[in-house]
């Protein structure tokens, strides 16, 4: 197997956790086989390098990959997306149309939010997994396909069922290899990382010095809760690195309170003085930065 540290490499991945490690290391094992694959963890743990990392270990690396945001299409319009249409099926219909199950024949599809599927679709993709088997829209041919189908969620499939939203029988049969990521708060070791990679990243693309972290601030976003996960924490070093930038010529930095309450359930600082950029937007974390910023900047020459 490809050692581990050149796959996160390839596809951009930072952090040493265990767990994450795990799921790369099973993304790859499985990736030689046509298992379906069932991705799942909380919104922005990073579920969508995993796909690509399964196509690209797979067989199938040279043929079609399409990634589907199920979410993102409308329920009148799915199954023209998914299946293909015949001329004349629906209005607008004005020509014969492919769908991503034929387009992909003898690749992958990454069916993503796929709790989202109306139950409809979910039947049509049940009979593909089932049998490689589709119709399209409007037409009465059955046509065969040979798509290997890797799906992912932040929902909770088995919830989704209970409520009658997912088909029970579609749940089991695209959770044959589960892969879940952990939430941010699980890993708080690769926080750090993924803070000092991301402020690198804005600060080349922004032209400013990068920001650091004290020992404070790790400790800070290590006991926060990340309900976003990797896109909050890249979002908000995103906007630090942009505001501070333009704004940050305070002179009133103070460093964390060590009196901040942070608790793992959120952060509730109690930071006394902050500055208007803070209140306004009364984000906790990215008043953190604010001081940590000011501090550094107290340091580091200005450009
Ligand atoms: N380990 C990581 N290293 C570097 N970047 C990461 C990592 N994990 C996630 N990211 C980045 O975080 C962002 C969110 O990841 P992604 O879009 O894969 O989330 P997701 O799990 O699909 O969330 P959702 O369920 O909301 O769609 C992306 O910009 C991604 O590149
Ligand atoms: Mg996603």
């Amino acid at each position: 197997m490809e050692e581990i540290r050149t796959i996160k490499q390839r596809f951009e991945i930072i952090g040493n956790d265990v767990k994450l490690n795990r799921a790369i290391e099973k993304a790859v094992q499985v990736a030689p086989t046509d298992f379906t694959v069932l991705i799942t963890g909380e919104s922005g743990v990073g579920k969508e390098i995993f796909p690509r990392i399964i196509h690209s270990f797979s067989t199938r690396k040279h043929a079609q990959y399409i990634a589907v945001n199920c979410g993102g299409i409308p329920e009148g319009t799915i199954d023209s997306e998914l299946f293909g249409h015949e001329k004349g099926s629906f209005t607008g219909a004005l020509s014969d149309r492919k769908g991503y199950f034929e387009v992909s024949d003898g690749g992958t599809i990454f069916l993503d939010e796929v709790g989202e599927l109306p139950l409809s679709t979910q039947a049509k993709l049940l009979r593909v997994l089932e049998a490689g088997e589709f119709i399209r829209v409007g037409s009465s041919k059955v046509q065969k396909t040979n798509v290997r189908v890797i799906a992912a969620t932040n929902v909770d499939l088995p919830t989704a069922v209970k409520n009658g939203k997912f088909r029970e029988d579609l749940y089991y049969r695209i959770n044959t290899i589960p892969i879940s990521i952990p939430p941010l708060r699980e890993r708080k070791d690769d926080i750090s990382l993924l803070f000092r990679k991301f402020a690198a990243d804005f600060a080349e693309k922004y032209r400013m010095p990068p920001i650091r972290l004290t020992e404070d601030a790790v400790q800070m976003l290590e006991n926060y809760r990340w309900p976003g996960n990797v896109r909050e924490l890249k979002n908000i070093t995103e906007q630090i690195s942009i505001l501070s930038g333009k704004k940050c010529r305070c002179s009133d930095a103070k460093r964390i309170p060590s009196g901040s309450n942070q608790q793992s359930s959120g952060v509730n600082f109690d930071s006394g003085k902050r500055s208007q950029f803070c209140q306004r937007t009364g984000n906790p974390v990215q008043n953190t930065f604010r001081h940590e910023k000011r501090h550094e900047r107290s340091e580091t020459p200005r450009l």
